[in-house]
């Protein structure tokens, strides 16, 4: 019996010098000091061994099993402290590898369009103000003089939700939402969404405008032109033809369509190689908004004094500014998130 437990102990010493991990440290572990090691059986064979031996064999059979105990524990903190240093060297920052450049993302070219747009008219002293996306009858159609059933009604594809809320066609719903609430003199502008019943290469179903307007004493269609102006010169260069054309909305009188010189081919209608202009379609100029005077009937809803306030509104789509700035010809483009697409903006 003492030469089985000394045989057991020396093979566990000179396999002990072999071991270079932790893993195979606790492989060795089980081998000798595991419920079913080498050694345990040694502990569980004493039962079979005469009753006065026991005490010898059990001394010598713990001297071992101490002994070895103490070697695994001195063994797994050289092993432990080895692999920390390992794993401190190998994620140490080699300061001589070339950095990792972070990637940067961009706004959406409609984004920027929007606040290039915004930005103009805050150097211009307006002010922002919203309103919801959805939106009531009357903040989108009575209240701007556009009666129930009237025939101007269809200058909108309405997108009804129930028989007296819809979404929002226009932003000139937030005209009456500030005018309600604020006296003038007022220089609001209000970008946001809007949603119409349309949808090919031109129109889409949700879009994006810009409303804007002015009220005070003495506002004149003067002063539309000249903000008007400057913001076109702003957006699509100082050299590019403006002209107003008469047109007509129900929350307007009177009101103009405003145009620019076609961006493709400066106004000519033709392209250099003598082809037609396909982008203003040979008529050299752009509509780009609408606009016009507040109708009195729009103020008299508000309890404005129309002999004593006046003022202009204007409204334009920013998908349509956008396709222009940027020449492109299909404005599913700008929903579809394909980032080959918005990565060049
Ligand atoms: N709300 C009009 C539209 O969406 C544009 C507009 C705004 C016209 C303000 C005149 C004054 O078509």
């Amino acid at each position: 019996m003492v030469e089985r437990i000394k045989a057991v102990e020396d093979e566990a010493i000179s396999r002990l010098n072999e071991i270079k991990n932790l893993q195979e440290l606790e492989a060795w572990r089980i081998r000798y000091l595991g419920k079913k090691g080498l050694l345990t059986e040694l502990v569980k064979n004493l039962k079979n061994i005469p009753t006065e031996d026991r005490p010898h064999f059990g001394k010598n059979l713990n001297i071992t099993k101490n002994k070895l105990e103490n070697i695994i524990k001195e063994k797994r903190v050289t092993l432990e402290s080895a692999d920390k240093e390992k794993k401190i060297k190998s994620s140490a920052v080699d300061i001589t590898m070339p950095g990792k450049g972070i990637k940067r993302g961009k706004l959406h070219p409609i984004t920027q369009v929007m606040n290039e747009v915004v930005d103009i008219f805050l150097r211009l002293g307006f002010s922002i103000a919203d309103g919801p996306d959805i939106e009531t009858d009357y903040y989108n159609f009575e209240a701007l003089n556009i009666p129930k059933h009237h025939a101007s009604r269809d200058m909108w594809s309405t997108l009804y939700i129930e028989k007296d809320t819809l979404l929002r066609t226009h932003t000139s719903p937030v005209q009456i939402r500030v005018m309600e609430k604020k006296k003038p003199p007022l220089a609001i502008i209000a970008p946001g969404k809007v949603y119409r019943r349309d949808a090919d290469v031109t129109h889409s179903t949700v879009f994006h405008q810009v409303e804007g307007f002015m009220v005070d004493k003495n506002i004149t269609f003067a002063d539309l032109k000249g903000t008007l102006t400057a913001l076109l010169h702003a957006i699509f260069g100082k050299a590019k033809r403006v002209r107003f054309r008469p047109s007509y909305f129900p929350f307007t009188e009177p009101s103009a369509e405003v145009d620019v010189e076609c961006v493709n081919c400066g106004g000519k209608g033709k392209l250099s190689n003598g082809e037609s202009c396909r982008v203003c379609k040979e008529t050299g100029w752009l509509e780009i908004l609408g606009c016009g005077m507040i109708d009195p009937n729009v103020f008299k809803n508000l309890k404005y004094d129309p002999d004593k306030y006046s003022g202009y509104a204007f409204g334009m789509g920013i998908e349509r500014i956008a396709m222009l700035k940027f020449g492109i010809s299909d404005i599913r483009l700008f929903f579809e998130n394909d980032l080959r697409f918005l990565k060049q903006f």
